[in-house]
Formats: C-alpha cells, sequence, structure tokens
C-alpha cells in the first residue's frame, strides 16, 4: 500500500465559476496531480454546474489528467459529447441507470478511461461484476451535490473491501468528499490513492493568491502519506 503513488485531484467545484480556466492552471502549478470536474444535471442530483461545452472550454488549460465526474442520468446520450471535450477519465454512478455494464463500455469504446462511482448507500458489491471494465472506483465520502459537507466515515469500510476486491488490478481508487488533512491519511490507510479535495484545496486562495493553493495541497499530501 505504501508503495502506490497518493494523487491530490482539487475539485474545481469550489474555483471561481467566472475564471476556470485561471483556476485549473493555477491549481495545476501549485501541485495538483490531476483536476477534478463535477458535472451535475439538477436531477441525479440536487444541483446543476455545467456540461460539455465548458468542459471543452477548460480542456486547453488543464496539462494533465480532467477526471470528469458525471453526476447525470442518464449518462449514455452524453458520453461522445464528453469525450470530445477532451476528458481523460469519465466516472459514471452505479446509481445512473440499469446498464452500468454497457454504460462503461461505451466510455471505453469513445477512447475515454472508464471510472464509476458509488453513492454512499450503495454497497461494494455493485461494482463486482464490472471490475475488468474499469480504471478507477470513486467512493462517494459525502452525498454527491455539494461541496463542503461533512466527511461520512462509515464509508471507509467500503474503500477497504473495495481494495480488497480490486486485487492486483490496476485501479484507482478515490475518496470523493469531505476530503481535508484529517480525513485523507484515513483514506489512504483504508486503500484509496486519489484524493479529490475541493474546499480543502481552493480555501484561502485565489488565481491571484494561489500559494495557499500549494499549501493545501502540500498539506493533504503530507498528511495522506504520514
Ligand atoms: C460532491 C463532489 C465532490 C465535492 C468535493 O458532489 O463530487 O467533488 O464537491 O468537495 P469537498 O471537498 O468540498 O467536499
Ligand atoms: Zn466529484
Amino acid at each position: 500500500m505504501s508503495a502506490r503513488a497518493i494523487k491530490i485531484a482539487p475539485s474545481i467545484l469550489s474555483a471561481d465559476f467566472a475564471d476556470f480556466g485561471a483556476e485549473c492552471r493555477a491549481i495545476e502549478d501549485q501541485g495538483a496531480d490531476w483536476v477534478h470536474v463535477d458535472v451535475m444535471d439538477g436531477h441525479f442530483v440536487p444541483n446543476i454546474t455545467f456540461g460539455p461545452a465548458t468542459c471543452a472550454a477548460i480542456r486547453p488549460h488543464i496539462k494533465g489528467t480532467m477526471d470528469v465526474h458525471l453526476m447525470i442520468a442518464p449518462v449514455d446520450p452524453y458520453i461522445a459529447a464528453f469525450a470530445e471535450a477532451g476528458a481523460d477519465i469519465l466516472t459514471a454512478h452505479v446509481e445512473a441507470g440499469p446498464h452500468l455494464h454497457r454504460t462503461l463500455q461505451a466510455i471505453r469504446a469513445a477512447g475515454v478511461r472508464p471510472g464509476v462511482a458509488l453513492n454512499p448507500a450503495t454497497p461494494a458489491s455493485a461494482v463486482a461484476h464490472v471490475l475488468d471494465l474499469v480504471d478507477v472506483i470513486c467512493v462517494m465520502t459525502v452525498n454527491p451535490g455539494f461541496g463542503g459537507q461533512a466527511f461520512i466515515d462509515g464509508q471507509l469500510d467500503k474503500v477497504r473491501e473495495l481494495r480488497a476486491m480490486v486485487g492486483d488490478r490496476d485501479i484507482h481508487i478515490e475518496c470523493d468528499g469531505g476530503v481535508d488533512t484529517t480525513s485523507a491519511p484515513r483514506c489512504v490507510a483504508a486503500g484509496a490513492d486519489v484524493l479529490i479535495a475541493g474546499s480543502a484545496a481552493f480555501k484561502g486562495g485565489s488565481v491571484t493568491e494561489p500559494d495557499a493553493y500549494g499549501r493545501n495541497i502540500r498539506a493533504l499530501r503530507d498528511a495522506a502519506v504520514g
């Protein structure tokens, strides 16, 4: 476990929505490994953010991995649009529809790395039969829809269970929601290797004060690796 490199993936849900390009450049300059992009439809989750056109506009401002978390239902009609927008990873929710297997195949066929996300009430076993189709498993450690919520401790058991299920497959396990310097080491101890952080990554900073982003990312990484 200790040999696994930890990635910090700031969520631009906590960035300045009027300045995504500069925010993405700043957060990467300050040490972000991946940029996490939260797409919400006001139907699957009770909040709306943005869609493929905004992802396409953001893309040229991200040098590394653009990790797009789709909190939308249905997913399938929009896979091509998000692939064309330049997503590197497209994560669909288990709960978004009855045909998860088909959705994950369609994401791979579109040339994008597939991910699967589980809401807090969804058991680890929900992904047992799609493990060979995914590169990423996203464990929601809050109920999706909003940043700034409290970390749900009970999800750590699910992370442990998933890490055991994954075995020697090359699959990233993300914790998404309420990740801060207290919860980060617990996520990693349970088997996560990608820490998604909105509030904890962006707090106290801005594109004109980007050093705070760097301090936040270093604090998360230091806490995570102990
Ligand atoms: C929740 C999103 C998360 C979340 C992270 O629906 O998927 O990415 O906003 O934000 P914090 O770290 O503030 O919980
Ligand atoms: Zn997310």
